[in-house]
């Protein structure tokens, strides 16, 4: 009697499994080319604040209009009420602030994540040094300088924004203020060197932006390089002389 054969399920087989879809931006971002955008565009529109803030800050060397008016506290009275009266007084002030602490919480994220993708994709160390030539001095220091940077913005918004660690503070009072924190020599050192570190973290940061981006035709380097330096330069040399001009007398307010 002929025998039926009978099979049963062939393992192995694929089975069609419904994958539930993501949003497209949320699938891009779970990626390293997505969180390398994230870094690249969060990182453009923190590179535009700082160097409209240090040109801003630049005021600081406008001499008093009258006795005790300084145009820097007439600048922060300004940007403090952009816009106003088309929008509340402060409604500009905080749209600027909700979308740079977004900027800057997305960009610390994206950071991290990749730190992670990348040690998982080499979880056993290199066995011998680095090729260090490759890899800048500023490219390696990123994390601490990035580390450093975060740190001062945390003191500088106690400091000249709250006024929690400046015993000095008088609410308005911008060329005030910036001397009372910068005639303490410890505190004036760390602006140094936090703003030291912080061009050492554009520098490499507008040079990778490009990578990031796609934008890297080896033909733009040279252009890309004196970018990264120029940018560098003019924030680091602007936001030290803030410090400086204060130790020297220059910024000083009479009732500090
Ligand atoms: C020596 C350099 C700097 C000086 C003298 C300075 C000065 C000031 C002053 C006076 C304020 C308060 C403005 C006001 O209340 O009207 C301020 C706010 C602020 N600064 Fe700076 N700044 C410097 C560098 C930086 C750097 C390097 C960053 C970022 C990396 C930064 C980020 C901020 C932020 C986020 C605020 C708060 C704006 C707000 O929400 O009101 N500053 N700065």
């Amino acid at each position: 009697m002929a025998q039926t054969l009978r099979r049963g399920p062939v393992s192995g087989t694929a089975v069609a499994q419904k994958r539930k879809r993501k949003p497209f931006l949320v699938d891009l971002y779970a990626t390293a080319v997505g969180k390398k955008y994230v870094m690249a565009i969060t990182g453009l529109a923190m590179i535009g604040f700082v160097v409209v803030h240090m040109l801003g800050n630049l005021k600081l060397f406008q001499a008093e209009t009258s006795p005790g008016v300084y145009p820097i506290d007439a600048y922060g009275d300004w940007l403090r009420s952009l816009l106003y009266p088309a929008l509340p007084k402060y409604g500009t002030l905080w749209l600027l602030r909700v979308g740079l602490l977004g900027a800057v919480l997305l960009h610390v994220h994206a950071a991290y994540g990749l730190t992670v993708m990348n040690r998982k994709a080499r979880p056993v160390r290199y066995q011998s040094s680095r090729d260090y030539q490759i890899a800048t001095f500023a490219s390696r220091s990123m994390r601490w300088t990035g580390i450093i940077v975060l740190a001062f913005i945390v003191w500088h918004l106690a400091d000249l924004t709250l006024g929690w660690v400046n015993p000095d503070f008088v609410y308005g009072e911008v060329y005030r203020n910036v001397d009372a924190s910068l005639s303490r020599i410890p505190v004036a050192i760390f602006y140094i060197i936090a703003n030291i570190a912080l061009g050492i973290h554009l520098f490499h940061g507008v040079w990778s932006l490009f990578q990031s981006m796609g934008w890297n035709n080896p033909r733009f380097n040279s252009w890309r390089r004196s970018l990264a330096t120029g940018i560098a330069t003019a924030v680091v040399v602007g936001n030290v002389s803030f410090p400086i001009a204060v130790l020297a007398g220059v910024v000083s307010h009479p009732s500090v």
